[in-house]
C-alpha cells in the first residue's frame, strides 16, 4: 500500500474554518506559502516543561518523571522531532532542576546564554520558565531564532501526543489560519458553578449547564502565527496578578486580544499527565494491545509522513525491537575495600557477611545487587543506576542492596517487560562465595521477582581484585516485553 503524503494527512482549514467567515478583529496575517524543505522547516515548537508536577506528586518536577520507563521531556521531545524533523525546538525547563538540565543536555539540547536566540545544531535550545504557565511560554518565546514565523507551544505533560495532530496544527496555519487548536468534544456534561471559596459555603451551587454540542477540550501543540503570539503575550505582560493567572492557554490569549481561533481535530492520545491515574492510563496505552491494535507510540507507518528522515527510521527499528525479540542488557559495580580498622560491614549479593572487610560507598556497597540493578535497567532500556536511584529518591538513601533490586525490578515491570533471568559474576579474593552461593541466589531472585544467579571467581591475583583492593561484579539480565 502506497503510503499517503503528509498533505494528505494534514486537514486543510479551507475544509473545516472557511476564512471568509472570520468573525471580525484584525484579519488573519498572508498564508504563510508552503516550505520547499518540508513540515516543520519554518517552525518553532515551544516545549513547556518547567512546572512542579504537585498534582503527580513524585517530588520530582514532572518532565523528570518516567513514562513506561522514558522521562516525560524526553518523550515529549521524541514527538515533536518525529513529526517535525526540522523545526527548531525551545525546552523550557525549571530553573532549580539540575537533572532536567542534564536531561536536556543528553538530548542534544544547548542552554541559551542570555540575550542568546536561535537554531544551534542539534536544533534544541534549552532555558529556565517562570512562575506561571504564561510566564514560562514567554521565557521559550524570547529563545526562538529569527527564522521561525509561525510557533507551536506545547504542553511535555502531553508526551504522547501524535503526529498527525502536530501536522493538523501545521497544516492549518500554511492555510492561512493565525492561531489553530488541537479539540475534541466534550463527552462530560458540564456546570458553571460558583466556586466554594467565593461564596465561603458549600456545597457548591450550580449556576448554569452550557449546550454541551458546543463544548471542546482542548489540548496543545497549539499553533499560532509567531508575531500575533508573541504580541498577545506582550500585552498581557502588563496584567495583574487574578488576570494573568486565569490564563491556562496560549489560545485564551489571543481570544483576549480579539484574534480568531480556529479549531483541528485533537487526540485521545494527547492525553494530559496530571495525576497518579494518567499516568496510569499513558502507561496502560504503550503497551501492546489485542491482535489488530496498536500502542500509541506505534503508529502504522501509512500515518507517518512518506519522507522519514533517519531518526524516524531509527525509532521505527527501535518499536519493532520492542515488541518481539526479549531483550538483554549489562550492568557492572565496583567498590572498594574500607581501610583497615574500618567499621563498614560487608553486605554483598543481599548477605550480610560478618567478620568480612566491608567495602567503600554512599551505599551499602553491595556492587553484586547494584551491577544486577543496572543489567535490568539495561536490558529495558530505561537508564541506569544513577537515572533512577540518584539524589532525587531521597527516600531510597541507605536502602540495601536487595531493597535497591526489588525496586529496578517494579521499574522494569512499569515499563511494560517481565524478566527473564539475572546472572551476576563476582570477582574478587574475598568473600568466598562458595557455602553461601545458594542463599545468595534465593534472597536476590526473592528480591527480584525472577531467578537470580551468583558466580565467583578470583582474578588469579591479576589487578586490583587480585591485590585485594575492591571487587567487581558482572551481571547481564533478560527481559522480554509482558
Ligand atoms: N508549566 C511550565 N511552567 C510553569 C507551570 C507549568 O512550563 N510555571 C508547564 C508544565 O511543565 C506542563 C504544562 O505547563 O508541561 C501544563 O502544566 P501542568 O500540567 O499544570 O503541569 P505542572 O504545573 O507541572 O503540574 P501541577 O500543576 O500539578 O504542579
Ligand atoms: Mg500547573
Amino acid at each position: 500500500m502506497n503510503s499517503p503524503t503528509p498533505s494528505t494527512v494534514r486537514p486543510t482549514l479551507s475544509a473545516q474554518t472557511p476564512r471568509a467567515q472570520d468573525p471580525g478583529g484584525p484579519s488573519p496575517d498572508p498564508a504563510p506559502a508552503p516550505d520547499p524543505r518540508g513540515p516543520g522547516s519554518r517552525v518553532a515548537v515551544v516545549v513547556v516543561a518547567a512546572g512542579s508536577g504537585t498534582r503527580l506528586g513524585r517530588n520530582m518536577p514532572k518532565a523528570l518523571v518516567p513514562v513506561a520507563g522514558e522521562p516525560m521531556l524526553a518523550r515529549a521531545l521524541r514527538g515533536v522531532r518525529r513529526a517535525l524533523p526540522a523545526a527548531e525546538i525551545v525546552a523550557v525547563l525549571p530553573r532549580e532542576s539540575e537533572e532536567l538540565w542534564r536531561l536536556g543536555r543528553e538530548l542534544g539540547g544547548v542552554p541559551a546564554g542570555a540575550g542568546e536566540t536561535g537554531r544551534n545544531e542539534s536544533g534544541l535550545v534549552l532555558v529556565a520558565g517562570g512562575g506561571t504557565r504564561t510566564a514560562s511560554v514567554r521565557a521559550g518565546l524570547d529563545a526562538i531564532g529569527a527564522d521561525a514565523d509561525v510557533v507551536l507551544v506545547h504542553d511535555a505533560a502531553r508526551c504522547l501526543a501524535p503526529p498527525e495532530v502536530f501536522l493538523a496544527v501545521v497544516g492549518a496555519l500554511e492555510a492561512g489560519a493565525t492561531a489553530v487548536v488541537p479539540a475534541l468534544p466534550v463527552v462530560d456534561t458540564v456546570k458553571t458553578a460558583v466556586p466554594a471559596e467565593d461564596r465561603g459555603i458549600a456545597p457548591e451551587q450550580v449556576y448554569d449547564t452550557p449546550a454541551r454540542s458546543a463544548l471542546r477540550a482542548v489540548q496543545t501543540p497549539q499553533g499560532f502565527v509567531r508575531a500575533a503570539l508573541v504580541a498577545a503575550h506582550r500585552q498581557a505582560e502588563a496584567w495583574g496578578g487574578d488576570r494573568s493567572e486565569a490564563v491556562t492557554d496560549d489560545a485564551m490569549l489571543m481570544e483576549l486580544t480579539g484574534l480568531p481561533v480556529h479549531l483541528v481535530p485533537g487526540s485521545l492520545e494527547s492525553l494530559k499527565i496530571t495525576t497518579d491515574l494518567d499516568l496510569r492510563i499513558a502507561e496502560a496505552s504503550l503497551r501492546p494491545g489485542p491482535a489488530g491494535t496498536e500502542p500509541a507510540d506505534q503508529k502504522p507507518a501509512d500515518q507517518k509522513p512518506a519522507d522519514q528522515s533517519p531518526v524516524d527510521q531509527t525509532e521505527e527499528t527501535m518499536d519493532r525491537d520492542q515488541t518481539s525479540l526479549p531483550r538483554i542488557g549489562v550492568g557492572t559495580d565496583v567498590h572498594r575495600f574500607a581501610p583497615e580498622g574500618s567499621d563498614r560491614e560487608l553486605w554483598l549479593a543481599g548477605l550480610h557477611w560478618p567478620g568480612e572487610r566491608g567495602l567503600e560507598g554512599h551505599s551499602d556497597a553491595d556492587a553484586v545487587a547494584h551491577a544486577a540493578c543496572d543489567a535490568l535497567f539495561s536490558a529495558a532500556g530505561i537508564g541506569d543506576l544513577g537515572t533512577h536511584f540518584g539524589t532525587l529518591r531521597p527516600e531510597l538513601a541507605g536502602a540495601s542492596g536487595a531493597a535497591l533490586l526489588t525496586e529496578a525490578a517494579r521499574l522494569v515491570r512499569a515499563a511494560g517487560f517481565e524478566i527473564g533471568n539475572v546472572a551476576v559474576q563476582f570477582v574478587g579474593n574475598r568473600p568466598r562465595f562458595g557455602a553461601r552461593r545458594e542463599e545468595a541466589d534465593r534472597v536476590l531472585s526473592a528480591a527480584a521477582g525472577a531467578p537470580v544467579t551468583v558466580t565467583a571467581t578470583t582474578s588469579d591475583g591479576l589487578g586490583y581484585e587480585g591485590a585485594g583492593e575492591g571487587v567487581t561484579a558482572y551481571a547481564s539480565a533478560l527481559v522480554f516485553r509482558a
